[in-house]
């Protein structure tokens, strides 16, 4: 697969299907990830994985926890225009996709929800940094988190990043035994997408090339 096609089909998968995904399969994922660059080579990114054994404990453990407060700000508050109105957007589409109406607050509530079962997948990473690092690191983040889902792309695995799991900072540094100056960015679902749930035929939009970049 080369690099335009697996960056053209990588999307966020909102149902998994349970086939198992191999411990060894992700290890060759994160090692090839980390071929990711960052600011002077410092490489913060720090992954927990939890697949397997470890899933299952992890989904009693955290069933046994309640949510706390986010670990950090998701989104500004009063976030500006366009992002705004691209964020309402994709949830539209995505409610829609769903069969979940406008006003059905429950229905979105529960699919929300569906973030803290991974959506379904059997397998996941979570990328913490440690807390000395700043902007700049957290954007080494990304880099290493989107050379990984390319790289799943291509050995026919599926991904979402989930920032939701912000709200559960406590309980997962606990659980996988993350050191106190450590701090979780988000985590990522990984397996293969069902292939029959129309949410996960969702193709989510972009601005055109002149709303977000100025030739000079
Ligand atoms: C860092 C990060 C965190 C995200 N967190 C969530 C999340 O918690 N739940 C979710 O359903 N989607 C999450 N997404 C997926 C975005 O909604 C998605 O990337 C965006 O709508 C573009 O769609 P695409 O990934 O299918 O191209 C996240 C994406 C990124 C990059």
């Amino acid at each position: 697969m080369d690099v335009s096609t697996a960056v053209d089909r990588r999307s966020s998968i909102r149902a998994f299907l349970d086939t198992p995904v191999s411990n060894e399969a992700i290890a060759d994922l994160l090692t090839k990830a980390a071929r990711a660059p960052s600011g002077g080579n410092v490489q913060p990114w720090r992954i927990y994985v939890v697949n397997g054994d470890s899933m299952v404990r992890f989904r009693e453990a955290i069933a046994s926890r309640d949510i706390e407060e986010p670990a950090y700000e998701v989104y500004p508050s009063g976030l500006k225009e366009p992002y705004k109105t691209a964020r309402f957007d994709l949830g539209m589409q995505m409610y829609d996709k769903l069969g979940i109406a406008r006003d059905d607050k429950a229905g979105r509530f529960g699919q929300m929800l569906k973030n803290y079962e991974f959506f379904g997948a059997p397998a996941s990473i979570f990328c913490f940094v440690d807390r000395q690092m700043g902007p700049p690191q957290w954007s080494d983040l990304g880099m290493f988190l989107q050379t990984f889902m390319l790289l799943a792309q291509e050995a026919g695995l599926d991904t979402c990043p989930q920032e939701a799991w912000a709200m559960w900072e406590g309980a997962i540094s606990e659980f996988v035994g993350a050191p106190e100056d450590e701090r979780l960015f988000c985590g990522v679902a990984i397996g293969h997408a069902d292939p029959d749930e129309p949410v996960n035929s969702l193709r989510s939009e972009r601005f055109p090339l002149d709303k977000f970049a100025t030739f000079v």
